[in-house]
C-alpha cells in the first residue's frame, strides 16, 4: 500500500523524507520534546537520519507508521505523529505524537491525530480494519492527556513501574479509545 498522505484544514501529513534530518534534530534535540519519552536527547544529527531510516522501513515492512506534520502554507515540518505498532488481529494499535514547542497550544496537535485517528478507523491501515487505539502517557504530560481525553480517550489505568529509561522504572498511564467513542470533529 502507498503511503497515506492526508490534508487538513492547516496541516499536510506525509511520509518522513530524508530531507527532513535537520527538523527532526531540532524536535529530538529539544529537551522538552523528549521530557517523557523513552529516549535520550538526540546530539548528533546523524541520529536524526537513522530515526527517519527506520520510521520508513517500518512502514515499508508494514508495522507502523509515522507522518511528518507539515504546515501548509509554508511545507515545514513542525512535528510527527502515527502509529508506533499494531496488531491486525486484535484490530488494536498503539498511538504517538510530537510538536516542536513554538507550535504547541495552536490545535496542530487536536487536528493532525484526529485525522490519523479517522483514518485508522477507516480501516485504510496496512494493517485493516482497527477496533481500539491505545496511548501511554507518563504521569505529568498533562498536554498529552488533555489532547487524549478532547479526542475521546479514556483513562484505563496505571502501569507501576512498567518503564525503565534514563536510569529509573517510571509508571505509565494507560488511554484507551474504541471506535464508537472517537469524537471526530
Ligand atoms: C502533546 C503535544 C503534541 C500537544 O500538542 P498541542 O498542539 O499543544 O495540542 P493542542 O493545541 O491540539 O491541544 C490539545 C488540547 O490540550 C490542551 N493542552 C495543550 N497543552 C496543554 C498543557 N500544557 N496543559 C494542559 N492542557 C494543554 C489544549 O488546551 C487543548 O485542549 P482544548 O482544545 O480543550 O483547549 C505537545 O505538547 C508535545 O509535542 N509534547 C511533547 C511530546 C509528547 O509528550 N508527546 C506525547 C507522548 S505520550
Amino acid at each position: 500500500m502507498s503511503f497515506p498522505a492526508l490534508e487538513t484544514e492547516r496541516l499536510l501529513l506525509t511520509e518522513l523524507q530524508i530531507d527532513d534530518k535537520e527538523q527532526i534534530f531540532l524536535l529530538f534535540s529539544t529537551p522538552a520534546v523528549v521530557e517523557y519519552y523513552d529516549l535520550a536527547v538526540f546530539s548528533e544529527p546523524e541520529q536524526a537520519a537513522n530515526l527517519i531510516s527506520l520510521l520508513k522501513s517500518r512502514y515499508a515492512e508494514q508495522v507502523g507508521i509515522r507522518w511528518a506534520i507539515r504546515l501548509k502554507t509554508t511545507g515545514k515540518l513542525i512535528g510527527t505523529c502515527g502509529f508506533n505498532s499494531w496488531n491486525s488481529k486484535m484490530q488494536n494499535a498503539v498511538i504517538g505524537y510530537d510538536l516542536l514547542p513554538d507550535f504547541w497550544g495552536k490545535g496542530y496537535a487536536s487536528e493532525a491525530v484526529r485525522a490519523i485517528i479517522g483514518l485508522a478507523f477507516s480501516g485504510d491501515l496496512p494493517c485493516g480494519k482497527l477496533h481500539r487505539i491505545q496511548a501511554d502517557t507518563l504521569p505529568g504530560n498533562q498536554a498529552s492527556e488533555a489532547l487524549l481525553n478532547k479526542l475521546g480517550f479514556k483513562e484505563e489505568g496505571l502501569r507501576r513501574e512498567c518503564g525503565y529509561w534514563k536510569h529509573k522504572f517510571h509508571d505509565l498511564k494507560c488511554f484507551g479509545l474504541l471506535k464508537s467513542e472517537f469524537i471526530s470533529a
